[in-house]
Parts: C-alpha cells; sequence; structure tokens
C-alpha cells in the first residue's frame, strides 16, 4: 500500500528518500562531483570529533605549490615558486632555457603513476640539486625577489584569504611545509596580504652574502620525497604545539602526506588536491588520502571542513 503526503502530493517513501539525500552530509561541499572519498562515513565521523574537541586542539599543515596555490587558470598553467624564477628576466636566456628543460624533463617522472617513489627519489633529488645549481650561478640579487614575484602569474586559489583569515581569527597555526623556495613562497603570501603571525614556514630559504646577492641554499634540501625527514628535523615546533593533536593536512603530492610525521595525530584529515594525470592516479590518491578533490582550483572543501571543525556549521 502506498501512503501519501497529501499537501506536498508525494508518496511517504519517496519525501523519506529525499529527507535522506538532503540530510546525509552534514557538509554539502563534501557531496560535490569533485569530491572522492573512499570511506565517507569515517571521514564526517573524524571531522565530527575534531569539531566535539574545538579549534584550540587544531594546527592545520599544507603544502604550498600546487594545494594553496592554483594548478591552473584560464586553460593556462600557473607557477610554482621554482617557476616564477624559471619565467623571471633576473635570470639570463640560457638559464631560463636550461631551467625549462629540466623541468620537461623531470616534471612527468614527478606525477607518473607508473615509477614507484624509489625509483622517483635520486631523480628529484637531482632536478632539485641542478635547479639550485644554476640558480646560485645566477648571483640573483634579494632586492629584487619581491618585484619579481608581483611580475609572475602566481595565484592562490579561490577562497585563500577565506582560510587564512578563518585560521588567524580561530588562533590555529598553519604550518606550510614547501619543497618550494621559501623567500619566494613568502613573498606571495605577503603580496596577497595573508602573511599573518599564525603562518610559520618550513622551506628552501636562499642564502645571502652581505651585498644580498644568492651565495647558497640553507639548510638540508627539501624535495617532495623527503618531508618526513624534514618534519622528523623540526621536532621542537611540533613540541611546542603538542597541545593540538588534531591535524588538518592539505596537500597535492602523496610526499606530502608524510609531512605531519612530526605530531603526535590523535585525528587527522586529508585532503589531496589531483590535479593532473587524474584517471592514472585517481586510485593511489583515493587509497592515500581521506577526501581527495579533482581539477578543482578553489579552496571550497577545505574551507567547508574547516568551518564544519571550528564552528559546527
Ligand atoms: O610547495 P611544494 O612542496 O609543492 O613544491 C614542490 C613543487 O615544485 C613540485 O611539485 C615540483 O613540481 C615543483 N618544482 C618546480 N621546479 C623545480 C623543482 C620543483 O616547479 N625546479
Ligand atoms: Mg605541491
Amino acid at each position: 500500500m502506498l501512503y501519501h503526503i497529501p499537501w506536498i502530493n508525494m508518496p511517504v517513501r519517496t519525501a523519506i528518500a529525499i529527507w535522506h539525500q538532503l540530510t546525509k552530509y552534514e557538509i554539502p561541499d563534501l557531496a560535490k562531483s569533485s569530491v572522492l572519498m573512499r570511506d565517507r562515513s569515517r571521514v564526517e565521523e573524524t571531522i565530527q570529533a575534531m569539531h566535539r574537541a574545538g579549534p584550540s586542539t587544531l594546527q592545520v599543515i599544507s603544502d604550498f605549490d600546487m594545494t594553496l596555490t592554483r594548478f591552473a587558470h584560464n586553460g593556462r598553467r600557473c607557477p610554482t615558486t621554482h617557476n616564477i624564477l624559471d619565467n623571471s628576466l633576473i635570470l639570463s636566456e640560457d638559464c631560463r632555457n636550461q631551467m625549462r628543460q629540466l623541468l620537461n624533463t623531470y616534471y612527468p617522472i614527478e606525477i607518473d603513476a607508473a615509477r614507484t617513489v624509489k625509483e622517483k627519489l635520486p631523480l628529484m633529488v637531482e632536478w632539485w640539486t641542478k635547479v639550485h645549481e644554476l640558480l646560485i650561478q645566477q648571483k640573483i640579487r634579494k632586492d629584487l625577489l619581491s618585484q619579481v614575484v608581483k611580475e609572475s602569474s602566481a595565484m592562490l586559489r579561490e577562497g585563500y584569504k577565506g582560510f587564512f583569515d578563518h585560521l588567524q581569527e580561530q588562533h590555529v597555526p598553519l604550518l606550510i611545509f614547501s619543497a618550494g623556495v621559501g623567500d619566494i613562497l613568502e613573498e606571495v603570501i605577503r603580496q596577497n596580504q595573508v602573511f599573518h603571525p599564525n603562518v610559520h614556514i618550513m622551506s628552501n630559504y636562499m642564502d645571502f652574502d652581505d651585498c644580498g646577492i644568492l651565495q647558497s641554499f640553507k639548510g638540508q634540501l627539501i624535495h617532495i620525497f623527503n618531508k618526513r625527514e624534514g618534519a622528523l628535523l623540526h621536532t621542537a615546533h611540533f613540541l611546542e604545539l603538542r597541545d593540538r593533536p588534531n591535524v588538518l593536512l592539505l596537500g597535492d603530492s602523496l610526499g606530502d602526506l608524510t609531512m605531519a610525521d612530526g605530531v603526535a595525530t590523535q585525528h587527522i584529515v586529508t585532503i589531496g588536491f589531483l590535479n593532473d594525470q587524474v584517471e592514472e592516479r585517481k586510485e593511489s590518491y583515493i587509497n592515500s588520502y581521506d577526501i581527495v578533490v579533482v581539477k578543482d582550483e578553489t579552496m571550497d572543501v577545505p574551507n567547508a571542513v574547516l568551518n564544519y571543525i571550528t564552528t559546527g556549521k
């Protein structure tokens, strides 16, 4: 027998199905077609547990290039912090060509789904080392970096301001952990007016001589597959945040998943942006990240998760 709800002229069963559909997701952005999850209910349970624990127990750890910055805009690729330098006229034409050739050789290896991390790792070290050597030869001037970034087409993802400002308002620390160039990264967020006091950066920083000329890179090289070692080197930072065992982690490479290895986590939710080679890499991303955001140039998903954790809305 089919019961009807007369005032909306709909069978009860249909009305219940619609009600379930509408109330199924606490966070509607997670129902977007660009969002993939291997275990939706576990993700929602973890986010709810993080909300109950409150913003004072939260820290956010994020990659930079192609995670906080856009991968593409109007059909054109956006630059990484390294590419901002590669494209800049402060480098000689010969150096720019060599950097571009290196990018064309090594970037396809970085995103190759058919190669293991073990195979890729020495090649990535080779790429970063060659590029840093080329940059050092160019005797780059520190005082020109701000102009280099101003003239670049670097873009943070749509919704970035809400993300950075909300974390600042909620006093949630944001660690940006990048294998890019720290000095350029800082300039990008400074020029976008979001370099708030709660932002901490671990990256490859340039070392300038007394005349402000690049002479080397400081400390141990960070590339996309040694973020774990980088995290473990900065135990003091994580120790300071030991009362914040809940982590929201954002990345675009599988190597980014190790960025929280220095934290004794209670709850962690990982969001991975899958920007390129989608079909080839989809399965590994779904198996590795809790939430996979496919070809979406906005911060909508991280912002929605963050808002739910901090405000329950
Ligand atoms: O900030 P993040 O850790 O993502 O920075 C690493 C990214 O920089 C890599 O994904 C890589 O593609 C890019 N890269 C580059 N040029 C280089 C070295 C790395 O664009 N010379
Ligand atoms: Mg990245």
